[in-house]
């Protein structure tokens, strides 16, 4: 093949200060992780010899140790967009280090075509196949298919490609690239299906674009998720015996609806509880992140089609869905984050939508992002694309955190990511809150009755007492009293609202 090879510290040193850079990704899963570490490293020399070097992040969702956690420490992030889970770039971000912007997943790929950030510079983009195609260039995605057709066409300065041979070619198989046109030239997105492809399984580009290939074998950096535990499998039954409860009374039609689910413990309970039940028929997921759980039922045929933007799974489980392609290709579909996440297509599908919340409060409100209403934990990720938009939006959380001293259900949430207009269902580990068709007083009735923990449902019962009347009923100086005695004491648990209440 003709293509020009570079090293990572060859490519790294092509970027320049003040650069953004867009890259493949979403999760750890399909991120370029060998030239950010050459970045890594240049930033810290530069820094020594007293010159500034910072970029731009731009990528589909988090990235990993690689790019995220190397680059933080180095204080080589300017600019980060959009969600990520690394604990050494949280630090920094409530260090107040790096620009931080959390957005709707979806909105990311057009929001840089519309230009709101700027120019893209480079784009750095794993893949695990190359062809040259006349005076194009054909390259095939890894495991996650995040912004990176957008970037690629955007990136001013040049594309550089890691040729990773961690994946294997085959996971071509199982990539749909679409990128849609902008308004107002947009046209309906025409997915019917979970697993209808309406896109090729490459991005192409001109030959003339390609700074080079970076060749490397590097396995992915897929988080481990903490194991299930009482609590969370408690939630995840909750959900599943609601769920059949209403496919029961004919709510949920009998084939049952595609399903999302966030990652994690709770996600995987409930995805096993209703796998389970004999009552719920096969059904397809329409989700943004596949885990092993999703794979192993993929594979027995439990889950029928499967689509999303990434495989956050294992390294053994990528190799599995790898060994099983001719499989994995019909059933599997990875997709960008902006159909994967896309409203119209959510929305159209009827996706029943579960994602955790850090706390919720009385009215329905969610809080899925900051730690008592200022410390960044995560971000919205694509929970907000899926509630919003969802057949069924429900949320689930356990009723208390860091070992009781805190409960997840709040008079007021200390930062809001979801409205009450977007969130149909809680579910904590007490029980499931139907707020449906009710007002917000039934649904603070409802949340304490079902879903609060008991040490905390008279202080929640109090309040609602000492909340003026209205449609929605609170008390502003005592909305955050159970916040603020965390905050000076280490527990929520206050004594009573009155030296809140003047
Ligand atoms: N106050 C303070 N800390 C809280 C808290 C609260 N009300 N609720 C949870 N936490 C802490 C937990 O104690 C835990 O801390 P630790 O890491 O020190 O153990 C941490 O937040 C994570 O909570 P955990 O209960 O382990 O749940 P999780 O791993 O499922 O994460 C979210 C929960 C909300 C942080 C996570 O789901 C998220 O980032 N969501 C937003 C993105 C999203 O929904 N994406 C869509 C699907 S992929």
């Amino acid at each position: 093949m003709a293509y020009t090879r570079i090293t990572a510290a060859e490519a790294a040193a092509l970027i320049k200060n003040d650069d953004n850079i867009g890259m493949s990704g979403f999760t750890p899963a399909g991120t370029a992780k060998a030239v950010t570490r050459e970045l890594a490293k240049k930033a810290e020399a530069e820094h020594t010899a007293g010159r500034p070097f910072q970029v731009g992040i731009f990528t589909g969702a988090s990235t990993g140790q690689s790019t995220d956690g190397v680059m933080s420490i180095a204080q080589a992030i300017k600019y980060r967009a959009p969600y990520t889970t690394n604990g050494d770039f949280r630090k920094s971000v409530n260090a107040g280090e790096i620009a931080y912007n959390d957005l709707h997943l979806s909105h990311m790929a057009q929001e840089l075509r519309y230009g709101f950030y700027g120019d893209i510079d480079w784009a750095i983009i794993e893949v695990c196949d190359i062809e040259e195609v006349g005076d194009k260039i054909r390259c095939y995605l890894t495991a996650a298919g995040g912004i990176s057709p957008t970037v690629v066409r955007l990136a001013k300065k040049g594309v550089i490609l890691e040729l990773n041979s961690f994946h294997n070619p085959n996971a071509k198989f199982i990539h749909d690239v679409y990128e849609p046109l902008d308004p107002p030239y947009r046209k309906p997105i025409p997915i019917e299906n979970v697993g209808d492809r309406i896109g090729t399984p490459y991005i192409e580009f001109d030959a003339s674009r390609l700074t080079g290939v970076v060749e490397c074998n590097l396995p992915d950096e897929a988080r481990a998720f903490k194991d299930s535990d009482p609590i969370t499998d408690q939630i995840g039954n909750n959900v599943a015996e609601f769920l059949i409860a209403d496919m029961n009374r004919g709510i949920i039609p009998p084939t049952f609806l595609p399903l999302q689910s966030g990652v994690g413990s709770t996600a995987n309970a409930i995805l096993g509880a209703l796998a389970q039940n004999k009552q719920v028929p096969d059904f397809n997921v329409y989700t943004e992140v596949i885990q092993d759980s999703v794979v192993d039922m993929l594979l027995t045929g439990r889950v029928k089609d499967a689509s999303a933007c990434s495989l956050t799974v294992s390294n053994e489980c990528l190799m599995q869905i790898y060994d099983n392609m001719d499989y994995c290709r019909k059933h599997l579909t990875l997709r960008q984050s902006e159909i994967s996440n896309s409203p119209e297509v959510i929305r159209r599908l009827g996706v029943i939508a579960i994602n955790t919340a850090i706390e919720v409060d009385l009215y329905g409100n969610a809080n899925s992002t900051h730690i008592s209403g200022t410390k960044m934990m995560n971000g919205i990720g694509g929970s907000g694309d899926f509630e919003r938009n969802a057949f069924l939006s429900i949320f689930t959380c356990p009723s208390t955190a860091k070992n009781g001293m805190i409960s997840s259900i709040v008079p007021f949430c200390s930062h809001l990511d979801h409205t009450e207009h977007d969130v149909n269902i809680i579910a904590t580990e007490q029980g499931v809150a139907d707020l449906r068709g009710k007002s917000p007083y039934e649904r603070a009735q409802a949340i304490i009755e079902n879903c609060a923990h008991p040490d905390y449902k008279q202080l929640l019962w109090d309040y609602l007492k000492i909340a003026k009347m209205g449609q929605t009923r609170h008390n502003l100086p005592a909305a955050f009293a159970m916040h603020d005695t965390l905050a000076r004491k280490g527990d929520m648990h206050l004594t009573d609202y009155a030296e809140y209440v003047k």
